[in-house]
Formats: structure tokens, sequence, C-alpha cells
């Protein structure tokens, strides 16, 4: 078995801290370890950092690496793309670089993951990494399902359908869905959000490409080297839309341990531990009467008085101040910030 940690993404959702070039996988969130560095931690329960794929690209490099070497995990493997095409060549590129230069078989399975992520407790996860291998080893495409708890239009949905041995069939996979089809999907019942995370043996990734995505496919049918020259060719797709919508070899595992995709401010806020009036502080804060509130301070004192459900991240250029509920629209902060570049 080979871990593929997905480490390649940008994304500025948690502005002021993570940057478009310092996205989320390598922000301290929830302990003194990287997002990335957790993942890793994670799965050296079941397998050595030499087994390990960390596919980023060049300008995450110096991150990537001083984030192995500082947690001891610089044996793994780190594979640049040469461009960002989003998840499903990653995916390709690291089964070909398994097959041509670690020398695994078809039959090998691995194990894809995101790189930022929250996963909790941490020895429970070893036992659902043996399930999703042991039923990826039958020819299925294993995902994990999250129990969705309101109507969220950045996941996957996964309609379970027929249980198998272990978990479901998946009737349908709809990746990032608009609003009202979300509810719909809430309110039938029998839905669960997608984790990000599969299993499946390279064989079947390869087969269910040549049938799903025959461009990529047939770019992953040349060795490595040849792939990784004509890199910058490949479509730009997720693995969720070119395989996991379609393939009829997708399996659910209901996942059942604390998940968080961390993609908002409000959702650090609920994923970090609370004083006793609810807030979260972390660096040189002091919280004057504050009730349910994040401050949060990268070098200078952060004082809060009479603050309620406000969220403050103090970094050493910018300063956010929002109000709990309202943290996805910073997004539109960084918009305008481009636009003002
Ligand atoms: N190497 C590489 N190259 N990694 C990438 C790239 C790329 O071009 N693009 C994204 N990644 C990495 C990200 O760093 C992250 O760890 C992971 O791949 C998933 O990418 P996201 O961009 O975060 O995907 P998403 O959150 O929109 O959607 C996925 O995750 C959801 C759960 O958080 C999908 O799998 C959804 O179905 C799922 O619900
Ligand atoms: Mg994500």
């Amino acid at each position: 078995m080979k871990v593929i940690i997905l480490a390649g993404g940008g994304g500025t959702r948690l502005f002021p801290l993570s940057r478009q070039d310092y996205p989320k996988q390598f922000l301290q969130i929830g302990g003194e370890m990287s997002l990335l560095a957790q993942t890793v931690k994670r799965f050296r329960q079941r397998v050595n950092p030499e087994d390990m794929v960390i596919v980023t690209n060049q300008a995450y490099f110096h991150h990537v690496q001083t984030e192995l070497r500082r947690w001891g995990a610089e044996r793994a493997h780190i594979l640049l793309e040469p461009a960002a095409r989003n998840t499903a060549p990653a995916i390709a590129l690291s089964a070909r670089y398994c097959l041509d230069v670690l020398g695994c078989d078809p039959g090998e399975a691995l194990f894809v993951a995101p790189s930022d992520h929250l996963v909790r407790p941490e020895e429970a996860f070893a036992e659902r990494i043996e399930a999703a291998i042991g039923a990826a080893q039958t020819g299925q495409i294993v995902t994990f399902g999250i129990e969705p708890a309101n109507a969220e239009t950045g996941y996957g949905y996964i309609q379970a359908g027929d249980a198998r041995d272990i978990g479901f069939a998946v009737r349908r996979f709809t990746e990032k869905p608009d609003r009202t089809t979300a509810e719909s999907f809430l309110a039938a019942g029998g839905y669960y959000w997608n984790s990000g995370m599969y299993a499946f043996t390279i064989g079947c990734l390869l087969e269910e490409m040549e049938r799903h995505q025959p461009d990529l496919a047939e770019m992953a049918r040349s060795p490595f080297d040849q792939m990784l020259d004509r890199f910058s060719e490949a479509p730009s797709i997720s693995i969720d839309k070119a395989i996991a919508e379609k393939s009829e070899r997708v399996v659910v595992l209901p996942f059942g341990l604390y998940w968080n995709d961390i993609g908002s401010w409000d959702a650090i806020f609920e994923a970090l531990p609370k004083d006793a009036e609810g807030n979260v502080i972390e660096g040189d804060c002091i919280p004057f009467g504050c009730r349910e509130t994040l401050l949060m301070s990268h070098g200078r004192l952060v004082a809060g008085v009479g603050l309620e459900d406000t969220l403050v991240v103090e970094t050493p250029d910018v300063i956010v101040v929002a109000r709990r509920g309202e943290s996805q629209k910073i997004k539109e902060v960084v918009e305008q910030l481009k636009r003002r570049q």
C-alpha cells in the first residue's frame, strides 16, 4: 500500500493566515503541527514515510520539505507537478510514479488523502485505513462518508445504496451541488458528504480513467518521465468529477470520526478548544468580558473588550475582524484586494 497526499491546492479562504503562496495545508491549526504534518502522522500509524508520496508543485516544495524534515519524515517522496491541473491529473501522475519509480504492480492499493483536514481521534483512523484498503483490494473505489450537518455546497454528496460487505454501494455521487439540490439531498436523507479521501488499486484507477477520462488515461499510459513532460497538456479536472461522479465501482464507508475540512474561520472556531466563556484564544491576547469570540495574535497584543460572536485575526500586515457566521465572506475581501493590485 502507498499513501498519496495531495498538497498542491492554493486557496485563500483562511485569509489573512492562508495566502496563495502559503495555503491551508501548511498552517498550524489545532496543535503545533501543520495540517500536512498531522496528515503524515495519521498515516504513519500504518505506513513508513518511504511509502508516502506528497504530490505538490514547485511553489510549495520548500514548505513541504521543511515540514517533512521537522517531523522526521524526510524519507517520504515529494513529487512535483510541472503545472497545477487539479486532483485527477495529480493522482494519475502519482499512480505512474508508483508503477515506474517505486516499482509497484497494478494490484497495489493507493490511499489518496487531502493534506488540509482535521481528523480525530488519530488512533481510530488507523483502523479506517485497514478497512478502506481491504475494500480497495476487491476492485472497488472506496470513499468515506461524513454525516452531513447542513446544506454545504462546497462538498461532494454521496447517496448510499445497498449494503455491501463493508459500507454501501454508491447510488449517486454529486460533486458540489447548488444550494437547492443540496437542501433536497438533506431533506431526502441517506446522503453523506464526501470526505475527499479515496482508496483503490492502481489498476482500478487506470481502468476507470480509460472509461471515463480517456484523454488523461492516454497520458497515464506513457512512462513516468514522458507523462511528466506532457503534464501541462492534461485536462484540469478533479478526481471527484473525473471518476467518482461517473464510476459504478464506488463504495462509501461511513467515516464515524470527527472530521473538519476547516474551510473557513467559523470552522476553525468550531474545531479549537474554548475557555470557560467559550472563547478561542491563541497567541498574545487579552479577552476582557468577551464571549464566544476568537482572538488570534501572531505578534502584536490583541485586546478584546466586551466582544461577542466575533473573530479577530492579527498577522504582521493584515488584521481581519469579522462577525461569527459570516467568515465565508472573507473571500470577497480577497477578491477586492486582487482588484487593487
Ligand atoms: N497536488 C495537487 N495538485 N494537489 C491539489 C491540487 C493540484 O492541482 N488541487 C487541489 N489539491 C489538493 C488540496 O491541497 C487538498 O489537499 C486536496 O487536493 C483537495 O482539494 P480541494 O481543492 O481542497 O478540494 P475541495 O475541498 O474543493 O473538494 C474536495 O474535498 C471535499 C471535502 O473537503 C472534494 O473531494 C469534495 O468532494 C469533498 O467533499
Ligand atoms: Mg478542501
